[in-house]
């Protein structure tokens, strides 16, 4: 059998090394050995981590060519046929599926965490009305912080269970708030009765009625998106998230910094920007003209392409399923014909086929969610909500990890060289 070794030879010298080869990829700081006259050494460039594992993960694989996702080994179509989102993010954070009475503890104490501080209502009731529900999310999840203290030993496994049994409790709870603060709708208390997207539509919706009367199509549906959104391994957000936790900063600014990560357009806000193009085609005779502008750069075809699938997007292609489900309890979503007919030309023309641009989880998320009545502009929060689960387990396998280090990148220092200082009144 072959030595698992890369052999280089430095031209520059005529120097060979022999780099060690590990899970088919070398040690960045192997190359540093790799030097002339005892100066700094190689380093790699890549912009935007295209091609640089930033840690070894157990937590979610993703086969990008074939389409292929999967959470702790399940793949993500039967996780959503046979789950719920509460499990899945068990599953998600610690490993393996609970067993019945893991399961039931971890019900109990996520729905016994549901409630915030009254102080944080009066917090989020001072943003303008028209904040955007996720700059006010972003805020009082980070707010969070100062109301548990203790969450700074992020090293206490009992403080961390702690924290992460509350950030995953209130985060329907903010994410609703944030929404009825806009709206100018008194806050819902949370319902411990009704399961985690049932007691989610509770706090968002109900109005005068003594019992909200949760939908359960709906409930199941959102549920549904809930686990195909749970974690997606070493995304913007997620690397936000273990990068700021390598600072040891407590849970609560962690997830803040990765919730506005995921916030970009280019990121989370991208559903709500399909739904904002679809609307803005408008008629499906105006697709191919909208598809001619996307292909002379005038702007990207919003939903489409992704840094890791190079094929369908399994998720998008469950939700394309259930969108029907859904839709028949709504009514169908006029936008969806636009969508079905971009989606036909795209798939069809060289300039998507040869990029290998496919719909992603986000070009028909928005219409089920503009069907269940949510405003476009809560969109990115909905995907902030479970999202959580999948942070907080990147979170503590960084801080369980055997590379637990703080993030920290070189750089390639192409400024000025070292000159003096001018004064002002000597200065052209
Ligand atoms: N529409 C038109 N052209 C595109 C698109 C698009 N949506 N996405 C990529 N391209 C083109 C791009 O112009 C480039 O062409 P060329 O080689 O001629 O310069 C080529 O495809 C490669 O693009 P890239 O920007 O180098 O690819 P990337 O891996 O850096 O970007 C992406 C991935 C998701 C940012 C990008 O595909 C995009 O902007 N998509 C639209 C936004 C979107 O739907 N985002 C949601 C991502 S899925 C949810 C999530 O995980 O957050």
């Amino acid at each position: 059998m072959s030595k698992e070794i890369l052999n280089i030879t430095d031209c520059r010298t005529g120097r060979p090394y022999e780099i060690p080869i590990e899970h088919e990829t070398i040690k960045a700081m192997d190359l540093r050995q790799i030097k002339i006259n005892g100066d700094f050494g190689m380093m790699a460039y890549d912009p935007g981590f295209t091609n640089t594992a930033s840690c070894k993960s157990k937590i979610t694989f993703i086969d990008g060519e074939k389409g292929i996702l999967r959470y702790r080994g399940y793949p993500i179509e039967q996780l959503a046929e046979k789950s719920n989102y509460l499990e899945t993010a068990y599953l998600v954070l610690f490993g393996e599926l609970p067993t019945k009475k893991q399961y039931e503890e971890w019900v109990y104490h996520v729905t016994h965490h549901t409630f915030v501080h009254e102080n944080v209502k009066k917090f989020m009731d001072g943003f303008q009305y028209d904040a955007h529900p996720m700059g006010i999310l972003v805020s009082t999840v980070a707010a969070l912080s100062t109301f548990y203290p203790e969450a700074k030993k992020v090293d206490d496994p009992e403080i961390r269970l702690h924290q992460i049994h509350r950030l995953i409790g209130k985060m329907p709870t903010l994410a609703a708030y944030s929404y009825r603060h806009k709206m100018g709708f008194p806050f819902n208390l949370p319902d411990n009765d009704l399961s985690y997207t049932g007691n989610f539509l509770n706090l968002l919706f109900k109005m005068s009625e003594p019992k909200y009367e949760v939908n359960p199509v709906l409930e199941k549906a959102l549920d549904v998106l809930f686990i195909l959104h749970a974690d997606h391994e070493q995304n913007c957000s997620a690397n936000a998230m273990r990068s700021i936790g390598s600072s040891n900063a407590d849970p609560y600014v962690a997830t803040a910094g990765a919730a506005a990560a995921l916030y970009g357009p280019l990121h989370g806000g991208a559903n709500e920007a399909v739904l904002r193009m679809l609307a803005e085609i408008g008629d499906v005779k105006k697709v191919p003209e909208y598809i001619k502008r996307v292909k002379a750069g005038d702007f990207r075809l919003m939903g489409f392409g992704h840094r890791v699938y190079k094929n369908y997007d399994p998720r998008a292609k469950i939700i394309k399923q259930m969108a029907d489900e859904v839709f028949e309890v709504t009514g169908r979503n006029p936008l969806l014909d636009i969508a079905l007919e971009l989606e036909r030309i795209a798939l069809e023309d060289d300039f998507f086929v040869s990029r290998k641009l496919y719909p992603n989880v986000d070009f028909y998320s928005g219409l089920i969610y503009q069907a269940i009545g949510f405003p476009t502009d809560i969109f990115v929060v909905l995907f902030a909500i479970p999202r959580t689960s999948g942070w907080l387990a990147q979170w503590m396998e960084f801080l369980d990890g055997p590379d637990r280090k703080i993030a920290r990148p070189r750089q390639i220092y192409l400024g000025e060289p070292t000159r003096d200082y001018v004064d002002l009144d000597k200065r052209k």
